[in-house]
């Protein structure tokens, strides 16, 4: 069906900037953007169904291309220890952190995930989220990791969202390997990612290149086994320490290098020559009380693309709203208005890949859209906390939030 939609300004994001059309009209058809432009310029065309935004700014669906969104039980009491003084790395060490989550997410039905994730996943969308991606890795083994896969797949086809689904099967070490890290690398690289890739439920590939999870010798392994499969690669890298882990992602054309709070220049350089996006992830940043900011000049001076994300997961930033993360990106991370939106729509949808169709708003992109009852997008990044009124619009359709929850 064809449908108009008036009396708004557009925020296009082309070229990673507002782009700003005022007084515009967008024409989709189905699932797609058929025109867009001065309302003053609508070509005459057949009836279609109106639709009135009242003024509204008009951004692209935001993109939340960094979640850990499946996951069973919550961390609230490590949050507890980690105000009183002990740090992730020591709660780790101490069976904490991400294996706690590993124990409660072995134990979850996949059902049970599903309706923890489902909920999770509402308050993104009602925040103006369209596209999503999640990983896996809090199972650590075969049949966990499908589990949380098979969820990730069920949102994507049960809620108005897009979901990309990452497999982080090198996200830690399972305690049944412990001290043998290079064989559950093995059983990574050679069983559990062409099994699941074979199963159709992996659109990309993630690992945690860090002292406390894996080598970058051992996340290579992982790269090399997804090049073989034809999985583009993304990597958590840099977040507690240096150990060039952007720049072996570059080698590896990845889509992202992520978090990148300890980057060198020279792991930029790599980056910027890749085409590698910068995900900085400002909640995770917060929540652990971070002090080494990531090298935002140098990603700017070497233009390298830069995308902001929740990092949504138990552990290290419990975060339900990306918009809060453009407020922490500005704040935090100094970044602009405009830089922090163009890092959820159009760099956010490089990262996962999706650029072709995702992230700008402009003919033959999808129908994805948020209208922002707001003065001036900058807004978005402004206001902290609250519901800013809007309408959701996926694929040409418009999402009724309430309906779903
Ligand atoms: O992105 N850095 C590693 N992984 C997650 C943390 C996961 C957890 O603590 O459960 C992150 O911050
Ligand atoms: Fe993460």
């Amino acid at each position: 069906m064809r449908q108009v939609w008036r009396n708004c300004h557009v925020a296009t994001m082309a070229d990673g900037a507002y782009s700003a059309i005022e007084r515009a009209a967008i024409v989709t058809r189905a699932d797609r953007i058929e025109w867009i432009g001065p309302e003053a310029d609508l070509p005459a065309a057949d009836a279609a169904h109106e639709h009135d935004l009242g003024g509204a700014w008009v951004t692209p669906g935001l993109i939340d291309c960094h979640t850990h969104l499946v996951f069973g039980g919550n961390r609230s009491l490590e949050f507890e220890q980690r105000l009183q003084g002990v740090d992730y790395a020591t709660i780790a060490a101490q069976g904490g952190g991400i294996a706690s989550t590993v124990r409660a997410t072995r134990d979850a039905s996949e059902d049970a995930l599903y309706v923890s994730a489902r909920r999770r996943a509402l308050h993104l969308l009602a925040d103006g989220v369209t596209t999503l991606e999640v990983k896996s890795g809090y199972g650590l083994d075969l049949p966990n990791e499908r589990k949380m896969l098979r969820v990730a797949r069920r949102l994507g086809q049960t809620l108005p969202l897009t979901v990309q689904a990452t497999c982080l099967a090198a996200h830690a070490l399972p305690p049944e390997y412990a001290g043998r890290a290079d064989d559950y690398i093995d059983e990574v690289a050679r069983r559990m990612l062409p099994v699941l890739a074979a199963e159709g439920l992996v659109d990309a590939v993630d690992a945690f290149c860090e002292h406390l999870a894996f080598s970058p010798e051992q996340v290579e392994r992982v790269f090399k086994a997804a090049a073989h499969l034809d999985l583009p690669v993304k990597l958590h890298a840099e977040q507690l320490s240096s150990l060039h882990g952007a720049t072996l992602a570059a080698r590896y054309g990845a889509l992202s290098a992520d978090h990148l709070e300890y980057l060198t220049e020279s792991d930029v350089v790599a980056m910027a020559g890749a085409g590698t996006v910068a995900v900085l992830l400002p909640g995770a940043f917060y929540a652990l009380r971070e002090t080494q900011l990531p090298p935002l000049d140098l990603l700017r001076r070497h233009g390298v693309p830069i995308a902001i994300s929740t990092d949504l997961n138990p552990g290290t930033s419990p975060v339900l709203s990306l918009r809060l993360m453009l407020s922490m990106a500005c704040t935090l991370f100094r970044m602009t208005p405009e830089e922090a939106l163009a890092g959820v729509t159009t760099h956010a949808a490089r990262a996962l890949g999706l650029q072709a169709t995702h992230g700008v708003l402009a003919v033959d992109k999808v129908a994805d859209f948020v209208a922002w009852e707001v003065a001036h997008p900058s807004e978005l990044a402004y206001w902290i906390g609250g519901d800013l009124p809007k309408r959701i619009v996926r694929h040409g359709a418009v999402v009724d939030v309430a309906a779903l929850s």
